[in-house]
């Protein structure tokens, strides 16, 4: 008992040291600029798992040429770079803004890599009168070496916020993650990983050294269909996805209509100074289903992604456009 009572002190105080002074963080992959360096995390967000749902993790990526722990966000950020929000909104790798309309109950790749994929079913409606449908993401396919995983709002006829929206599969099972934080899932090897960052609607998505996916549920509000004169129908309220991709291993091959903003040599067709640049593509990256990786400009071949080329474009500052590291490139 008695030393049971000292260990449970001395780790208390190694708690309380680490909560103070912020913890370090290191790389353990062999080849990283920071392999085994032992980094302080930044005052603003010393740990990497807070128990604060609300506060900023501390987060060193392995890939990057600036060996330097950051602060994140858990929850996505809309005006940050990755982010699909809104009647879709995206911000690509080279922060430039635009929007891809797509159809409503169709399946668009929003990322196809060797052996990354993501698609999104859109929702949405066409009021009278209109041209084109207006949409939101519902639903995220996510296809890595031979898995397959899905996140789906639920559809909701009005918003309650105590009740969760989030449903999840992995390899055609459903899964169950239990509402709470923290609470996290993990498959079998590690290979991906769910975690809540709040009691319900809100989760990240990690596919080490691949990706990382904020995910929140929200509905349209009242004052969003007012400004935007959806129309929207009063037995739905048409519950989508706010979503950040934070990309940690893409080869210059990446496409998809978010994804091709991170190939080396992208030039953005929306046009800046545009107040709302439209981009095309609904035909090169159709799919017929939420996991299907077919389509026309899609490069998903999980069994050849040795000859891929890792780019970096995280959040690292690339002031200077010169490259470093092993076949990193860098942005100007
Ligand atoms: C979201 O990202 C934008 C653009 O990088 C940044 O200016 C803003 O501070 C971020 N918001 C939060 C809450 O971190
Ligand atoms: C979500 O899962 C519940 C059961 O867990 C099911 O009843 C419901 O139909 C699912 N909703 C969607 C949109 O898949």
């Amino acid at each position: 008992m008695k030393t049971g009572g000292i260990v449970s002190v001395i780790l208390l105080v190694i708690v309380l040291v680490v909560q103070v002074s912020g913890e370090f963080v290191t790389c353990p992959k062999r080849g990283s600029k920071c392999f085994l360096k032992q980094l302080k995390c930044p005052s603003q967000c010393p740990l990497t798992s807070p128990t604060d749902p609300n506060a900023k993790v501390c987060f060193l990526d392995c890939n990057s040429p600036v060996c330097s722990p950051e602060c994140k966000n858990r929850k996505p950020n809309c005006s940050g770079r990755g982010a699909a929000c809104l009647d879709p909104r995206f911000i690509g790798a080279d922060g430039i803004v635009f929007y891809f309309h797509g159809r409503s109950n169709e399946h668009f790749s929003l990322v196809s890599d060797l052996n990354l994929h993501i698609n999104a079913r859109f929702i949405g409606l066409r009021p009278d009168g209109r041209t084109r449908d207006f949409t939101w993401i519902q639903a995220l396919g996510i296809l890595f070496d031979n898995h397959k995983f899905s996140l789906e709002a639920s559809k909701a006829e009005k918003w309650d916020v105590e009740v969760d929206h989030l449903n999840f599969s992995y390899n055609g099972n459903e899964l169950a993650i239990p509402e709470g934080y923290p609470s996290v899932w993990k498959s079998a090897n590690n290979e991906i990983k769910v975690e809540r960052i709040s009691s319900k609607n809100s989760v990240i998505i990690t596919l080490p050294e691949v990706a990382e996916i904020s995910v929140s549920v929200v509905p349209i509000t009242k004052q969003d269909d007012r400004i935007h004169k959806y129309n929207i129908p009063s037995d739905n309220c048409f519950a989508h996805l706010e979503v950040q991709f934070r990309f940690l291993g893409l080869s210059s091959k990446v496409e998809g209509v978010l994804g091709r903003t991170y190939q080396p040599d992208f030039q953005n067709p929306a046009k800046p100074g545009v107040a709302m640049p439209v981009v095309g593509g609904e035909n090169k990256y159709r799919t017929t289903s939420l996991l299907d990786t077919k389509c026309e400009s899609c490069v998903f071949s999980p069994s050849h992604k040795e000859d891929s080329l890792v780019m970096d474009y995280g959040t690292m500052d690339c002031t200077g456009g010169s490259s470093g590291g092993n076949g990193i490139v860098c942005r100007k």
